[in-house]
């Protein structure tokens, strides 16, 4: 192994040396172990992602539509059929729930985990994490089973997310039945390319992105734990959709039905511009391109019958079956790099607070877990029955919308 001044030398990062001659030995030890677990090429092609321009991540691919079924349009009797088949596999408990709640409600300006969002929706207030925990225990209830709860927390909020479940007592769900495990991260990096430290000395670091979810899996025995209970269908879903449907049998039967390994929910974009992943084919297989990446002429394209040409928006509704799983979970995924403000120490021990973008983060995205397929299902929902997104403090896709969208569809505005 080299020693780490040269492999700081080598890479471009000889400033981490003005830190570390800062600290005790104790400390010392830690940085560098922390500089010998970092993998320099790998940042390498990270940094070279950084700044790229929207079109370039889908340069020289070609983009097209992809089919999908609407929900509402089946034919009663094969909505029934997709229906029994669905039903059958989470009867035979044969299903399992993943939420994935890594992130941090930044843009919600929530201080914590979202998952302790408190919404408040009628009659009574309710954490995010209770909204999904409820939901569950009614499929419960339905099918006589207990559903395997698994829940995706990052570095930064595990402890937190753990503690606010056992303070609140599981909100009722069997706690045997409820397995946490982490996400892993990656080192943010400036405009020069620069690993920044923070105010413990520590390399800066970042969760990798919900993408990340497939390894993550794997390595923390997800998979196999997935493997010994018995279940061959898994649904992901996000923390951050108070409507979130996690059981529906016809997007399980369709996936079934279709002889598809994966599947995904969609709902029709409300606008051309709304913050949304949209499905298409690339290279003709199934994806999402993310919305900080579609150009806007395609984001405006629309077909024949004046839809919008890719307006199957991505909710975070994906469905696999075990061994989707285990392929993704060897595969490397892209990573997308984001252009964030991160407060950092400078070299004579002050923290910099960042007013503007002054660094990468760099992300895997979930859908691209879909291009390892030939084909996908895709079943479009309703938007008030499947969506009610919770990003913002105000505005658009906040929690006044979603408690809007939420007290509706629960029939609750009379309460
Ligand atoms: C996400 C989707 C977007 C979709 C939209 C719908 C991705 C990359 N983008 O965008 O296609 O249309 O939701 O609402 O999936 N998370 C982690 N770890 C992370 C980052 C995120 O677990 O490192 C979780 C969050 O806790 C949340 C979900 O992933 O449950 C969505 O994350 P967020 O960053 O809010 O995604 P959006 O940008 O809204």
């Amino acid at each position: 192994m080299k020693n780490y001044i040269e492999l700081l030398k080598q890479n471009n990062q000889e400033h981490l040396l003005n830190y570390i001659e800062k600290v005790d030995e104790n400390k010392k030890e830690d940085i560098i172990k922390q500089i010998e677990n970092l993998d320099f090429e790998q940042l390498k092609l990270l940094y070279e992602t950084s700044n790229r321009e929207t079109d370039k991540a889908i340069q020289g691919i070609i983009i097209e539509h992809i089919p999908f079924v609407d929900k509402y349009k089946l034919e009663e009797t094969k909505y029934k059929e997709l229906e029994d088949i669905g039903n059958s596999v989470i009867k035979n408990g044969e299903y399992a729930v993943v939420t994935m709640a890594g992130g941090q409600g930044t843009r919600l300006g929530h201080n914590g985990p979202k998952g302790t969002f408190k919404l408040n929706i009628k009659p009574e207030a309710k954490y995010l994490f209770q909204i999904i925990a409820e939901n569950l225990q009614r499929v419960n209830q339905k099918f006589n089973i207990v559903l395997p709860w698994y829940i995706m927390t990052s570095t930064e909020n595990n402890q937190k997310t753990v503690e606010f479940f056992e303070e609140h007592n599981f909100f009722g769900y069997p706690k045997e039945n409820v397995r946490f495990f982490n996400q892993g991260n990656l080192p943010l990096l400036d405009e020069d390319g620069k690993l920044l430290v923070d105010e413990n000395y520590d390399i800066k670091i970042a969760s990798d992105g919900n993408g990340s979810i497939y390894k993550s899996m794997k390595k923390e025995g997800i998979l196999e734990d997935m493997k010994k209970r018995g279940v061959k269908w898994i649904f992901i879903g996000a923390v951050d959709n108070a409507l979130l449907n996690m059981c529906d049998p016809i997007l399980l039967g369709l996936t079934i039905d279709e002889g598809n390994k994966v599947g995904s929910k969609s709902v029709v974009k409300a606008n051309p511009h709304e913050r949304v992943g949209v499905f298409c084919k690339k290279d003709s297989k199934p994806a999402v391109i993310e919305y900080t990446e579609l150009p806007e002429s395609m984001a405006e394209e629309i077909d024949e019958e004046g839809e919008l040409l890719f307006g199957e928006s991505h909710i975070m509704c994906n469905l696999y079956c075990l061994d989707a799983l285990e392929k993704i979970a060897e595969q490397n995924l892209p990573y997308h790099s984001a252009h964030k403000k991160a407060n950092y120490m400078d070299e004579n021990g002050n923290v910099v607070v960042a007013k503007e973008p002054n660094a990468y983060k760099y992300e895997a995205f979930i859908f691209d877990g879909f291009n390892y397929f030939d084909n996908i299902s895709i079943l479009r929902g309703r938007r008030e029955e499947d969506f009610a997104p919770i990003k913002n403090a105000e505005g658009v896709d906040s929690p006044a919308t979603a408690i809007e969208l939420y007290n509706k569809y629960w029939k609750l505005e009379e309460c």
